[in-house]
Parts: C-alpha cells; sequence; structure tokens
C-alpha cells in the first residue's frame, strides 16, 4: 500500500519496513556492543509511541536486558500540544541501575526533557537515550541523544507505532501526511 486514509487525513509511504527493521538492528547491535561487559541494562520504554519499537529492538539485543513501561501524551492531532501528561509513572527501583529509555521519536523534545528531570533525581549508575527517530528541525530542547536510529525532515508521520488521533500505529512501514 502506497497510500492510506486515517479519519480525515492522506498519508503517503515514506520508510519502507525493511529499511526500519535494518535500522532497529543496527541500534540493537550498537546498544548490545556497549553494554555487554556491563551491568545488565533496564529499557525504559515511552508508551504508547514505542511499543512496537521496543519490541522489535528487543529481538535484536544479543545481551540480557530488563524492560519497564512509563506512558506519556503531549499531541493532540498532527501538532505538539505543547504539554506533557504523565498517564502511568515509574513503577519500578531503578537505582544503582543502567537505564536506556526507548523514544518512537523525539519531535520538541519535550517529553524527554520531562523524563531526564525525574531520572536526575534517582541515583542512576548509567543513563542512555535511544530514539528510532529524530526531527532535528523540531526539536526546541537542547538535549543529547545517545543512540538515534534515523533523522528524518519536520513533518507528520505515522505507522510503526506512530498514530494520528490514535490510528494508523499498527502498520508496519512509515506513512508521511500529504499536505492540503
Ligand atoms: P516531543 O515531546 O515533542 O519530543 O514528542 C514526543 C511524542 O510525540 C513522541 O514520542 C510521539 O509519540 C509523538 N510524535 C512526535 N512526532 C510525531 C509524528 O510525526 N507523528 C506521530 N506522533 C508524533
Ligand atoms: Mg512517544
Amino acid at each position: 500500500m502506497n497510500k492510506i486514509k486515517l479519519n480525515d487525513k492522506e498519508f503517503q509511504i515514506s520508510i519502507h519496513s525493511d529499511k526500519i527493521q535494518s535500522v532497529v538492528k543496527h541500534v540493537a547491535n550498537q546498544i548490545s556492543e556497549d553494554f555487554r561487559d556491563k551491568d545488565v541494562p533496564v529499557f525504559l520504554s515511552i508508551l504508547n509511541g514505542a511499543f512496537m519499537f521496543t519490541a522489535d529492538l528487543f529481538k535484536y539485543l544479543s545481551i540480557d536486558a530488563y524492560v519497564t513501561f512509563v506512558k506519556f501524551a503531549s499531541y493532540s492531532g498532527t501538532t505538539s500540544s505543547g504539554k506533557v501528561k504523565q498517564l502511568i509513572g515509574l513503577n519500578e527501583d531503578l537505582e544503582g541501575r543502567n537505564v536506556i529509555v526507548l523514544e518512537d521519536i523525539v519531535d520538541s523534545g519535550l517529553t524527554i526533557k520531562q523524563l531526564s528531570r525525574q531520572l536526575d533525581s534517582l541515583n542512576l549508575k548509567e543513563y542512555k537515550i535511544a530514539s528510532f527517530l529524530h526531527k532535528p528541525d523540531a526539536c526546541e530542547e537542547d538535549i543529547k541523544i545517545d543512540y538515534v536510529g534515523m533523522e528524518i525532515p519536520n513533518d507528520f508521520i505515522v505507522g510503526y507505532g506512530l498514530d494520528y488521533d490514535g490510528l494508523g500505529r499498527n502498520y508496519k512501514d512509515i506513512y508521511t501526511l500529504i499536505s492540503e
């Protein structure tokens, strides 16, 4: 399928699933190398968007790993609301552990910034951020992402966990909004 329609909007395919899988595999290999001789890391996945990236990345890891989840929401329709709501909080004791945050996409950077502030007070051993996608042109916050799968233009996308008003998360390819 080259085009999809979700509610009132049309989207055009922009990143194919074979490309997505090779990028995720590459990130998993990098993390596996970096953490092979360290304490087993805890992957902290940010729901909802990162569920698919997290599941695929986990299958490609060649080290032991823990996983836990938090849930944030900031988007409304096709734009960031500028506010981040925390819907499920941290319920794992992370003190003294190696933590790798997993995000589907860093856009304005607000979500990562808010989570970083919480993690700063927890006395972690090591803290890294891995994001499948990054929109460098949209990024307002000054944040360092340790593992970036791909950089993409500042367009609205869906698929591979990413949604438009809750729809589109189930596609294995990524689609870009066709501007009206
Ligand atoms: P940020 O806080 O602005 O960096 O964005 C955080 C969240 O907004 C991401 O984790 C996504 O879930 C969502 N988001 C950002 N850009 C897009 C997009 O193009 N399509 C769908 N969701 C997006
Ligand atoms: Mg997200």
